[in-house]
């Protein structure tokens, strides 16, 4: 049977100060967070589910976990504890790059998405530990990690990012929101603020079974090759801040909503009913130059979008967020009578007892122009389904590379470059680099993938292959979107095209604020978001050198 929607109040996530407060001005802040094994309530009529959630102590873990509000500028120490139990509540597949502790116990290592701090605070994929740190994969070296926050404010977010079970433990819950504020700025944006009118959602998918449990397909698609892995996990239910489907009463006045799609692989095309719009004011951890209007916002696995909505604006009494996104994306099945919703707003007829003060300003924040003038450094990064020279097996995989092979992708720290990510795949893939902010500045669309992908299986160099016969530029503009028109942590990359990309390794601007050193081991990732595609293997190492 399904479930009522809009029956279960919206949560507000506990938020964690990663920060103290001087006498003057606020002073670094240390918080200790575990990883619990518990049960969560996902929806009023659902038994409990056994979830891994993020918290302060067991009694106080939540899905998703805590929000951390930082200070830019002002560091924040985590210290991450792994109170798990000693066997996963999800099945994983050991045939493929997977941490597989000896003595048993679930790996995690946590890694800040969209942070800029050093390597060995980046929960690189093998420095996963085990209960008590009983074992540790082979690039572990640290318990407390040092967020500096000197970057400029925005939304982040943190999450396990252990090899080979990445997929697993988000799954299983460990995501939480993180928000990079500047004190200043915001006052002088007057954007909605305050715990009430500034909200942050975090939506994922996720199925049950009928005793509440998770249910998740672990017949691998290739049973001899790979016995649970499936290429992508859609769930039917739409979970926000830890509720199926759950409403929020909101007064007649504007709300600021930080969205984060934490789906697997789902993406989600968001749009409210009533005629009402957002007001997109950032993407991922960065401001928009000027705000834009928007009827549906397309987010990819670990997008963010930062709206405006102005209830004020509407005569209605409810309004449904809805979903449109076919699944796979751009290509898969239609969404369903579940799956198309994703929460309800329920207006409160009277006028709001505290006027709306809050503005949107003409224009927002302009960071430095994305000029490919600096760039010391053009790549070529092709995703295409590698066969391997045997003919043995396929796989999708960054530059036809496994993850463990050499790095390949050794920028100069501080450096700018410009990355041409080529997909010749039928899927939509959403690129992460950490460490760096990026901003597409162009898409082309490729004509015959097909021939290319045969080109690229015998030579694997799209230079080799003539990648520019197969170019066509946009018809108009440059193909980016108004509302990714930023320094991102994310960039969708369509089907059967060439994104070229200016990639900043590190916000040099801010390295006065926190000069740190970028080229330590174990260096970092990048990889598709797509979290069943990462972790088979849709990542590949990044070294600063
Ligand atoms: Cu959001 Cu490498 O991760
Ligand atoms: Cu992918």
């Amino acid at each position: 049977g399904s479930l009522q929607m809009f029956v279960d109040e919206l949560p507000q996530m506990p938020s964690l100060l990663g920060y103290s407060n001087g006498p003057t001005s606020p002073k670094p802040g240390s918080l200790t967070i575990g990883m619990y094994r518990k049960k969560w309530k996902f929806h009023r009529n659902l038994p409990a589910t056994t979830v891994f959630a993020f918290g302060t102590s067991e009694d106080a873990a939540t899905v998703p976990g805590p929000t951390i509000e930082a200070i830019k500028g002002v560091p924040t120490l985590v210290t991450w504890q792994n109170k798990l139990p000693q066997t996963h509540i999800l099945p994983w597949d050991s045939s493929i790059p997977t941490a597989i502790p000896k003595k048993g116990g679930v790996p995690t290592v946590v890694h800040l998405h969209g942070g800029v701090h050093e390597s060995q605070h980046d929960g690189h994929p093998l420095a996963w530990f085990t209960s008590g740190f009983k074992e540790t994969g082979s690039t572990w070296s640290k318990s407390t990690y040092t967020y500096p926050n000197v970057q400029h404010s925005g939304n982040l977010w943190y999450h396990d990012h252990t090899i080979g079970l990445t997929r697993v433990n988000l799954l299983a819950g460990l995501i939480a929101a993180y928000i990079i504020r500047d004190p200043t700025l915001d006052a002088s944006l007057n954007l909605p603020s305050g715990a009430e009118f500034d909200r942050t959602l975090i939506i994922f998918d996720r199925s049950f079974n009928t005793d509440g449990s998770l249910y998740m397909n672990f017949t691998g698609t290739v049973p001899a090759i790979h016995p649970q892995w499936q290429p992508e996990y859609f769930g039917h239910a739409i979970i926000v801040n830890g509720k199926a489907w759950p409403f929020m009463k909101v007064q007649k006045r504007k709300y600021r909503f930080r969205i984060t799609n934490a789906s697997n692989a789902r993406y989600l095309q968001l749009s409210l009913s009533k005629g009402l719009s957002f007001t997109q004011v950032g993407s991922d951890a960065s401001y928009l130059p000027a705000p834009v209007q928007m009827a549906s916002i397309l987010l990819a696995p670990s997008e963010i979008a930062d709206v405006i909505i102005d209830f004020s604006t509407s005569t209605a009494t409810e309004i449904v967020m809805n979903n449109n996104a076919v699944y796979p994306f751009p290509s898969g099945n239609p969404v369903d009578n579940l799956n198309s919703k994703v929460m309800k707003f329920i207006i409160v007829p009277k006028n709001p007892t505290i006027p709306d003060s809050s503005r949107i300003p003409a224009s927002l924040v302009s960071y430095k122009a994305s000029t490919t003038d600096t760039a010391t450094k053009r790549r070529y990064i092709v995703l295409y389904e590698y066969t391997t020279p045997s003919g043995s097996s396929t796989h999708l995989y960054i530059n036809g590379k496994r993850y463990e092979d050499p790095v390949t992708e050794t920028p100069k720290s501080g450096s700018t470059e410009i990355w041409e990510v080529i997909n010749l795949t039928n899927d939509n893939h959403p690129l992460h680099i950490h460490l760096a902010t990026f901003q597409a500045i162009k898409v082309q669309s490729i004509s015959n993938p097909t021939q290319f992908t045969s080109c690229m299986a015998q030579k694997n160099d799209a230079v080799a292959c003539n990648v520019a016969s197969y170019l066509t530029p946009p018809s108009t503009g440059n193909g980016v979107p108004a509302n990714e028109m930023t320094w991102k942590n994310t960039v969708k990359m369509a089907p059967a095209t060439q994104t070229t990309v200016v990639v900043k390794f590190n916000l040099v601007e801010t390295n006065s604020l926190w000069p740190f050193d970028a080229t330590t081991t174990p260096g970092y990732v990048y990889h598709c978001h797509i979290l069943d595609h990462e972790d088979n293997a849709m990542i590949r190492p990044l070294q600063l050198v």
